[in-house]
C-alpha cells in the first residue's frame, strides 16, 4: 500500500491504475477488483450509472476496454452521447480513481478474441439476453436460455467449459474508455487526503482517438 502521491513520480496515471487493480487482486480483498461504474447519459441530458467489469487497461494509449451488449439502455445511450464518467473505489487500501473520457467500439478481431475466452455458459447468455430489455419472468428467461443451448446443441454438462467456442453475437462486443482526465485520490489521516488530478487532450482520427501520455497534472485540495 502506497503512503503518499508524489506529483514527480507518476508519468503515466493509467499504469497507477494499473498497478492498483493488481494490488487489489493481490490482497484477495474483493472478488472483483477490476469492477467500475460507468455513468453515461440520457438524450435528456440525464445520468445512468452501473457496475461493470474492466477487463484491459492500455496504458501507453491511454484507454480501457468493458463488454456489453451493444442493444443495452448503455449503448443506445453511448450512441447519441460518447462522454462517460468512471468510478473505482477499494475501501480497504484507500484508493479512488476517478475518469472521464470518450467511447468508441472496439475492433470486432478485439470483440472476437475476449469473447472466445469466455466460459461457455457466458457465450449462451450473451446471445439469450436482450439487455435491458424487459420481459414477463424468470422462466421466459430460462426458456430463451434454453432455446439458445439447444440451437448450439450445448449440453448442461458443457456450460462451464472454455474449450467450445460459438460465434460472437453481433449486438455484443467491447468499447474502449479513451481516458481525457484522470484523478488518483489516495485516503490520508483526519480526512486530509492525496488528490492528484491529470489532464490530456484527445485527438479524434478516421478510426476513433488517439493521445499522448502528455498529462497536465494538478494537485487538488481534498
Ligand atoms: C460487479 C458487476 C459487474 C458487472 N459487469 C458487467 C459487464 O462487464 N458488462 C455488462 O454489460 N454488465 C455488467 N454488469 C451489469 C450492469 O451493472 C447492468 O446491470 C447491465 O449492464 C445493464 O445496464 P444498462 O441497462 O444500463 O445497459 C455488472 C454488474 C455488477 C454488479
Amino acid at each position: 500500500m502506497i503512503s503518499e502521491l508524489r506529483k514527480s513520480s507518476i508519468s503515466n496515471p493509467i499504469l497507477v491504475l494499473k498497478e492498483w487493480i493488481d494490488e487489489a487482486r493481490k490482497s484477495e480483498i474483493q472478488p472483483n477488483p477490476n469492477t467500475m461504474s460507468i455513468s453515461t447519459v440520457d438524450s435528456m441530458g440525464c445520468p445512468n450509472s452501473r457496475m461493470v467489469l474492466c477487463k484491459e487497461i492500455n496504458e501507453d494509449l491511454g484507454y480501457l476496454i468493458f463488454y456489453t451488449n451493444y442493444n443495452s439502455k448503455k449503448s443506445k445511450e453511448i450512441e447519441s452521447q460518447n462522454n462517460c464518467s468512471v468510478l473505482f473505489h477499494w475501501d480497504p487500501l484507500g484508493y479512488q480513481v476517478r475518469i472521464r473520457g470518450k467511447l468508441i467500439k472496439s475492433p470486432n478481431h478485439e470483440s472476437d478474441n475476449y469473447f472466445s475466452t469466455r466460459k461457455v455458459g457466458s457465450q449462451l447468455s450473451a446471445w439469450a439476453s436482450n439487455q435491458s430489455d424487459h420481459i414477463k419472468n424468470r422462466e421466459s428467461l430460462d426458456n430463451q436460455f434454453q432455446e439458445i443451448m439447444k440451437r448450439f446443441d450445448i449440453q448442461d454438462a458443457d456450460l462451464g467449459s472454455t474449450e467450445i467456442k460459438l460465434p460472437r453475437p453481433d449486438f455484443w462486443g467491447g468499447y474502449r474508455i479513451w481516458v481525457k482526465e484522470i484523478e488518483l485520490w489516495l485516503n490520508q489521516n483526519d480526512r486530509f487526503h492525496d488528490r492528484l488530478s491529470f489532464k490530456r487532450d484527445l485527438i479524434e482520427t478516421s478510426s476513433g482517438f488517439d493521445s499522448k501520455n502528455d498529462w497536465v497534472v494538478k494537485r487538488l485540495q481534498p
